[in-house]
């Protein structure tokens, strides 16, 4: 029997995006399986059922007729209680689970003997760069919290002379020049910004610099050895941080623009921007927390929310920000997830090999045990 691979519709209203397009179910009815969208999962992507239909896709009027006797779940957010329930015991969840924060969700596949996967778990190996949701989704909330701060500005960003004068270009600043950083930092350049950029790993520097932005940061000794062998930033010390929070202080009050982007694997965001340094900007200044969902890099900032400041400062905190590009952000999701399918379908049936260095490192619940040493505890 054809594996039968299931979509629904996120229920998150702020997250538009879906798992699957009309060219990945193509392209995965074309590899054997049976693709089912639940109606109306696209809508939010600009994708109308009826592409669905012309792909190969079966379109099915709600979650229950999506999910009865499905082998796969293919989700961007993790799933709702009432999926989970509607899954067979044995079936295979993959979605971005943020498993380390959603513990509830995370039993709840254990209990049910879901087998599922968390997408951002895929480890960054050139095999599975096709698959990298982190750097897909984490390109576009980079180029799109510029788009939101340049809405949230009431002034323009580039220079611009005038007969009635000179408009002085804004001075946007990016802290965490990760993939969401280097993209904003490239966004905001090509809006005509005058751009600086913090990080705490090195190998950031160049990558700045090659974008045209400054570069500001504690080079001390401990900045050196920021980088884990992974590539990401380790959490920092409390007197790294004072000293960050102190360049901080003075750069800040000179910002139209901030941009904070920093995470740390598993672990709640660095507190970049206190209070006090929002309360020193000027009136009328932006700040977007891409971290917000992660705890936030900012004081104050709320998800969902634009939040004003008693001395008019905007704090934007948008949860998705891929969902607010959502048709560009569910091309590149569902791309991810059909190549991850790969590993999950042999010959139209599924084939689950978890000693797959990729799936190893992906599987969160198996047979009704939490078996990731992340998220166990
Ligand atoms: P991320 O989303 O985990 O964090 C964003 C940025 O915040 C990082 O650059 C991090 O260094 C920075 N950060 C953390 N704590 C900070 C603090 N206290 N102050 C300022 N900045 C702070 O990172 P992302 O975007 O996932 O990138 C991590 C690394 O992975 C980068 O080196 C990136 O180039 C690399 N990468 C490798 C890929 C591959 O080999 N296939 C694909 C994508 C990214």
């Amino acid at each position: 029997m054809a594996v039968v691979i299931a979509c629904t519709r996120e229920r998150r209203a702020e997250d538009p995006r879906v798992a699957i397009t009309p060219e990945t179910a193509k392209k995965l009815v074309d590899a054997g399986a049976q693709v089912r969208i639940e109606a109306g999962a696209g809508a939010g992507s600009a994708i109308p059922d009826e592409t669905y239909r012309e792909a190969g896709a079966t379109v099915v009027k709600d979650v229950h007729d999506a999910l009865d006797g499905a082998d796969v779940l293919f989700k961007v957010r993790g799933p709702t209680a009432p999926e989970i329930a509607a899954l067979k015991p044995g079936a295979v969840v993959v979605a971005m689970l943020d498993a380390w924060r959603e513990k509830d969700t995370v039993q709840a596949l254990a209990k049910g003997k879901i087998t599922s996967f968390a997408m951002e778990f895929v480890p960054r190996i050139t095999r599975a760069q096709v698959m990298d949701v982190l750097s897909s989704q984490a390109n576009l909330a980079g180029y799109r919290a510029v788009i939101e701060a340049a809405h949230a500005y009431t002034k323009g960003f580039p220079m611009m002379m005038t007969a009635a004068g000179t408009i002085a270009a804004a001075k946007v600043f990016v802290m965490g020049a990760g993939v969401a950083g280097l993209q904003a930092i490239a966004t905001a350049r090509r809006l005509g910004a005058v751009v600086t950029a913090t990080d705490v790993r090195p190998a950031s520097k160049e990558q700045v610099e090659s974008l045209g932005a400054k570069f500001i940061a504690v080079e001390d000794e401990e900045f050196k050895a920021a980088e884990t062998a992974g590539g990401y930033a380790k959490q920092m010390s409390a007197e790294y941080m004072a000293k960050q929070a102190e360049l901080t202080a003075s750069h800040i009050v000179k910002q139209d623009v901030v941009i904070t982007t920093a995470l740390i694997p598993s672990r709640p965001a660095p507190r970049l921007i206190t209070a006090a340094h929002v309360a020193s900007m000027k009136p009328g200044s932006v700040i977007v927390d891409l971290a917000v969902e992660a705890g936030g890099n900012v004081e104050g900032s709320k998800p969902d929310q634009i939040v004003t400041t008693a001395n008019g400062v905007k704090i934007v905190g948008w949860a998705s920000l891929p969902g607010r590009i959502a048709a560009d952000a569910s091309a590149l999701y569902a791309r991810n997830l059909q190549a991850f399918s790969g590993l999950l379908i042999k010959d139209g049936a599924l084939a689950l090999d978890l000693d797959d260095e990729i799936l190893k490192a992906a599987v969160v619940t198996h047979r009704g045990e939490i078996v990731h040493e992340g998220v166990k505890g």
